[in-house]
């Protein structure tokens, strides 16, 4: 089947997508290989950390590595230029007879972005950086390149509401105001990310477990965080849900410093600023636990806390066509002072889930400080 380059690319974005939740801190990648006369010969990716990355992937399954002759290739970022836990992909490709090279993305990071394209045309190889789908393959690599380009975890914000903004009726319940298809597409965006983070109040109310019951990710470490200043959640975490399905090692307890908690959990002590974490502060310790991306599925205070310091990338708002009327509204603990330091969304996508639908987008934020508390 012949392919054209747009199609090739949009179908290696879709390769790179397989791998989600199992390279981190490595980017998603994908590749499609078509032979010269652009019919299609091989796709591949970045299947887990440590493992072949995508374009030797994809060239592992050509059989009839003759057809490599003069073949094109496309692959979502720039081959790596350094030796790591594989070998460096430019400088195999550089061995191979193929006539071009398409990348999505430039390699972000500064010590090697730009050496890869180096190796390929040192080599004699036509090498192109593809001017359409910025976007998506943007979006594909979002944590790998927040991880880069800022040096801190990439945070999505996830948040299940009715139509009216709803995340809990007035006496707290919340279970369960999305549909089933909803609930399912959550366990997988859980086990995309490193870790997942919730607040005090949430593991009051729901005693959440917070894994993934996504078959893939079964196996898959997944630490949650808790926000927890004065340790009120100490008590009750031997006996909770939290610990049955994890380590105690795995849940991060945040507190002030100088709170007692559970011996074997991992202590996070951080000081309080105008009576708040600085959760920008609190993630740049993250890293250092193996988290570069952190999934935020919390009640209002956390999720207004989240946009309030402005740390969120992602939004997804899953929307259930109810009416709860006055409950807990998602951002009751936020307030946006003029229209134009209104949180947008940038390339917004609505998908229908069941009943519900899920808006998705990156979060844009104004430059202006949004008020600490309502005051
Ligand atoms: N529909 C949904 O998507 C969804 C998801 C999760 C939860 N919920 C519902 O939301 C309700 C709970 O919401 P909530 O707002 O009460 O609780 P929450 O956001 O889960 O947790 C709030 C608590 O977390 C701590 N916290 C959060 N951000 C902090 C920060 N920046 N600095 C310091 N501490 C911070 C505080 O603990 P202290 O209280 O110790 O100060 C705070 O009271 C429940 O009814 C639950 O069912 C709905």
């Amino acid at each position: 089947m012949k392919l054209t380059p747009k199609a090739a690319m949009l179908a290696a974005i879709e390769e790179g997508k397989k791998g989600s939740g199992f390279v981190s801190p490595n980017p998603l990648v994908g590749c499609v290989i078509l032979d010269r006369d652009y019919n299609f010969l091989a796709k591949g990716y970045h299947a887990r950390l440590g493992e072949l990355h995508a374009e030797t992937h994809a060239l592992k399954s050509v059989t009839d590595t003759s057809r490599l002759k003069g073949a094109h290739m496309y692959v979502t970022l720039e081959p790596c230029a350094h030796e790591g836990r594989q070998p460096s992909c430019a400088k195999t490709l550089a061995t191979l007879p193929l006539k071009s090279v398409t990348y999505g993305l430039p390699d972000p990071n500064p010590k090697v972005s730009g050496r890869g394209v180096e190796i390929l045309r040192a080599a004699g190889l036509e090498v192109v950086r593809f001017a359409e789908l910025q976007n998506e393959l943007e979006e594909l690599a979002e944590i790998f390149l927040m991880n880069m380009r800022e040096g801190r975890p990439f945070v999505s914000v996830k948040v299940a509401s009715s139509l009216d903004g709803q995340v809990a009726l007035a006496d707290g319940s919340s279970q369960w105001i999305t549909s089933e298809a909803s609930r399912g597409h959550v366990q997988s965006l859980r086990g995309f990310h490193d870790a997942v983070l919730t607040g005090a109040g949430t593991f009051h109310g729901d005693n959440p477990r917070l894994n993934s019951r996504d078959s893939r990710f079964a196996d898959k470490r997944l630490p949650v965080i808790l926000l927890d200043p004065d340790g009120s959640c100490v008590a009750a975490l031997p006996g909770s849900a939290l610990l049955q399905v994890r380590p105690a090692a795995d849940v991060f307890l945040v507190t002030k410093p100088g709170v007692k908690v559970l011996s074997g959990v991992t202590h996070i002590e951080l000081s309080m600023r105008d009576g708040e974490f600085d959760l920008r502060a609190l993630v740049s310790l993250l890293p250092a636990y193996g988290v570069h991306s952190v999934f935020v599925e919390a009640g209002a205070t956390t999720v207004s806390a989240f946009l309030r310091q402005r740390l969120c990338d992602r939004l997804y708002v899953f929307m259930a066509p109810k009416i709860l009327g006055k409950g807990l509204g998602w951002t009751s603990a936020l307030q946006i002072p003029s229209l134009e330091q209104a949180v947008r969304l940038e390339n917004l996508r609505v998908e229908p889930l069941g009943e519900d639908f899920l808006f998705t987008g990156r979060t844009i934020f104004s430059t202006r400080t949004l008020p600490k508390s309502l005051g």
